[in-house]
């Protein structure tokens, strides 16, 4: 087989970049592991930064995101007996949508504009110092294929292949001492917008996906097992964390139907590509979930990409392509700096000292305009290109 494009995934980088390489009138094909049913029902993130909303409205991706998503104005920051709103629209001219990583996934397959090879095996990389980089598979009914192709993108996520065989000259990361259990409950949220929840049992943080699902979380030590947090413990935990009982705020619960603990990790490679193999979303850079950065940058990644890889590809015009690494990584760093910071800001350490700090930042934010804009500046996203 041979395209112009050769995607490794088929994750939101890698559906998004093939319609947009398909809308700038260049050919892709994807190569995804998993079966296009697993990959549709993976329960991701679910926050849209404006920047992201406007890019999928700008390539006929809005209608369902605009009929069914939830524009958001801002989020509440709790600390035990205060609750604060911040109006990302009064303070930084933005808000963000409630739209699950999964309903991004379903419109890009319904545009139909990706050709997708589902359940591929023994993917491998080969010759991407060369102008005529190739990726060797075994399909789906087990035949050996070879796609030829001018580019790689490596979309492939934090466990593809792409993100070694771009041998990064540098590797940046940041382990932290908790993970995340996270819930998605069929019960109506108990808020009308997100809240982030400082607590000196922990971090706690309950979001939505609709007006009947809502997805929760709770810091737990890492190597937590979900099995020692049953139901009536994970409620309980939550109610106590979110400010239950505070002027008359009620969290309620309901039936859990998925449980399942997240490590957290900040991660970052560099540069973002190797010859004709270029890297996006995941697969070069992972952030903790707590600013709900991942899967804005992977559609930064692949705005840049898309365009780069036009005007190399179209226009013979390689500038572009030579200062993606640079121009993504901007707005990575950016990303990264901001998802370590809340990160910090709201996780219980243990440490008396870290607590002081924690809740001096937190009284800083909720209470004088200059840091709350900057939170909110940073949450609702800054423009692609940035
Ligand atoms: N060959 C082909 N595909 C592969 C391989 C492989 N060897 N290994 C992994 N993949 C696929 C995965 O199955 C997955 O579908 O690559 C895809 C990567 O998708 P994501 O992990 O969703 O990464 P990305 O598209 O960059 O999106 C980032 O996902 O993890 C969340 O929070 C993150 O929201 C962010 C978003
Ligand atoms: C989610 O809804 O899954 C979510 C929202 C905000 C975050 C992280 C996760 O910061």
């Amino acid at each position: 087989m041979r395209t112009q494009v050769a995607v490794i995934g088929a994750g939101p980088a890698g559906l998004l970049l093939a319609h947009l390489l398909h809308r700038g009138g260049v050919d892709a094909v994807v190569i995804e592991t998993r079966s296009q049913e697993y990959v549709a029902a993976r329960i991701r993130a679910g926050i849209l930064e404006s920047s992201s909303v406007e890019l999928l409205e700008s390539v006929g991706l809005g209608a369902r995101l605009r009929a069914e998503g939830h524009e958001h104005r801002g989020i509440y920051l709790q600390m035990p007996g205060e609750r604060h709103h911040l109006d990302f629209v009064d303070l930084a001219g933005r808000s963000v949508w409630v739209y699950g990583q999964t309903e991004v996934q379903k419109d890009l397959v319904a545009a139909g504009t990706a050709v997708v090879h589902y359940e591929a095996g023994e993917v491998q990389l080969h010759d991407v110092e060369t102008e005529r980089p190739y990726v060797t598979f075994v399909d789906a009914a087990g035949r050996a294929q070879r796609l030829d192709a001018d580019v790689i993108a490596g979309c492939d996520g934090s466990f593809g292949p792409s993100r070694a065989v771009a041998a990064p000259a540098q590797r940046f990361e940041r382990v932290y001492p908790y993970s995340w259990l996270g819930i998605l409950a069929d019960v109506a949220p108990s808020t009308d917008e997100l809240i982030y929840a400082w607590h000196p049992d922990g971090f706690a943080l309950h979001s939505m996906r609709s007006e009947t699902v809502s997805r929760l979380y709770l810091q737990v030590p890492n190597g937590t097992d979900p099995a020692d947090w049953p139901d009536d413990r994970i409620w309980a935990e939550l109610a106590t964390r979110l400010g239950h009982g505070q002027d008359g705020w009620k969290l309620t619960p309901g039936p859990i139907t998925d449980k399942s603990v997240l490590p957290m990790r900040s991660y970052v490679q560099t540069p973002m590509r190797r010859g004709r193999l270029f890297l996006a979303g995941d697969a070069a850079h992972i952030v903790p979930p707590t600013g709900a950065k991942g899967l804005n940058l992977a559609i930064a990644d692949v705005a840049l990409l898309s365009r780069a890889l036009v005007a190399l590809l179209r226009e013979h015009d390689p500038r572009p392509a030579d200062s993606y690494s640079d121009d993504a990584l901007r707005r990575v760093w950016r990303c990264t700096h901001f998802s370590w910071w809340m990160t910090t800001m709201l996780h219980t350490s243990g440490d008396e000292f870290d607590a002081q700090l924690q809740l001096s930042q937190l009284r800083w934010v909720t209470t004088s305009a200059a840091g709350a804009t900057g939170l909110a500046e940073n949450y609702a996203g800054l423009p692609i290109g940035f």
